[in-house]
């Protein structure tokens, strides 16, 4: 069997040109759409997914500032940043990038987001809600991928699923989404024993663990959908994801590529927050 291609692109697209005529709409009764991304540090790997993020923005018609600042930050000085932008009422949006600095608490910065411009979906108020009930965000990335899911029409009811990682940014809320969704879920981590036998009963796997060919031919259940949020480089420097793409796509019935995938999904749900916390202001 060859694994039909999930392609995250060709549904970013899609989904962009709504959001772009929702943000027109807003704009034109005189309340544009306003995020604000908060990079801290000079890491490699967030100065292109900022970049990204304030392009997608700029394409959609959004108002968008990118706020940059030096690694040695004060905690204190990031809150107040975080402060002012809570009570700009031109920002709809507010992200901070991570990872952030070692003297920086990460959690008491995203505790500091006004719930309400929480685009990420990382406050405790969303995770919270997003196990009891209805958050006001969902994250990015697993929202991105219960889109992919709901594109090829997968019953999601009743699948197994299995995630392969425990972030509070993808693995956890992942694993709700498709709990929500009906789906019965195993979620492994770096401890699990014998990840293959897992795996291996996997309807849905998805894949967050950042370990290039974490997840071999071998572990994947004939015709299961396989889902990569991994972004690695491999030898040559190109870019890779957490599964064995070239041998899985010969025993999955379906597969998201690495570029192309889950990554473009990212930013479009970004978006998709974003329009409609400025649509709920
Ligand atoms: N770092 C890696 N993924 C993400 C994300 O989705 N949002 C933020 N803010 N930082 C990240």
């Amino acid at each position: 069997m060859t694994a039909q291609i999930i392609n995250g692109n060709e549904l970013s697209q899609q989904i962009r040109a709504e959001v772009k005529s929702r943000a027109a709409a807003l704009t034109e009764k005189g309340s544009q759409p306003g995020l604000a991304v908060i990079l801290v540090g000079d890491n490699p790997a967030s100065q292109v997914y900022v970049r990204n993020k304030v392009k997608a923005c700029e394409d959609c018609g959004f108002y968008s500032i990118l706020e940059k600042y030096d690694a040695d930050l004060s905690e204190e000085a990031l809150l107040s940043h975080i402060d002012r932008l809570n009570q700009d009422p031109k920002i709809h949006g507010i992200l901070v990038q991570l990872p952030l600095p070692a003297h920086i608490n990460a959690n008491k910065v995203i505790e500091a987001i006004a719930a309400e411009k929480d685009v990420d979906g990382f406050h405790i108020s969303n995770a919270g809600a997003l196990m009891t009930g209805q958050p006001l965000f969902r994250p990015c990335t697993p929202y991105g991928v219960m889109k992919m899911l709901e594109s090829i029409q997968y019953p999601v009811r009743g699948a197994n699923a299995v995630v392969v990682g425990a972030s509070n940014i993808v693995g956890k809320p992942q694993a709700m989404l498709l709990l929500q969704a009906g789906a019965t879920v195993t979620i492994c981590n770096s401890k699990t024993r014998d990840l293959g036998a897992h795996t291996r009963n996997a309807d849905i796997l998805v894949v967050a663990t950042g370990k290039r060919n974490l997840v071999t031919a071998d572990m994947v259940k004939p015709g299961a959908v396989v889902i990569d949020v991994g972004m690695n480089r491999d030898d040559e420097g190109k870019l890779c994801g957490d599964v064995d793409y070239a041998a899985i796509k010969e025993v999955a019935g379906y597969i998201t590529p690495v570029p192309g995938g889950v990554g473009p999904m990212t930013i479009t749900m970004l978006l998709v927050n974003t329009i409609e916390a400025a649509e709920r202001n």
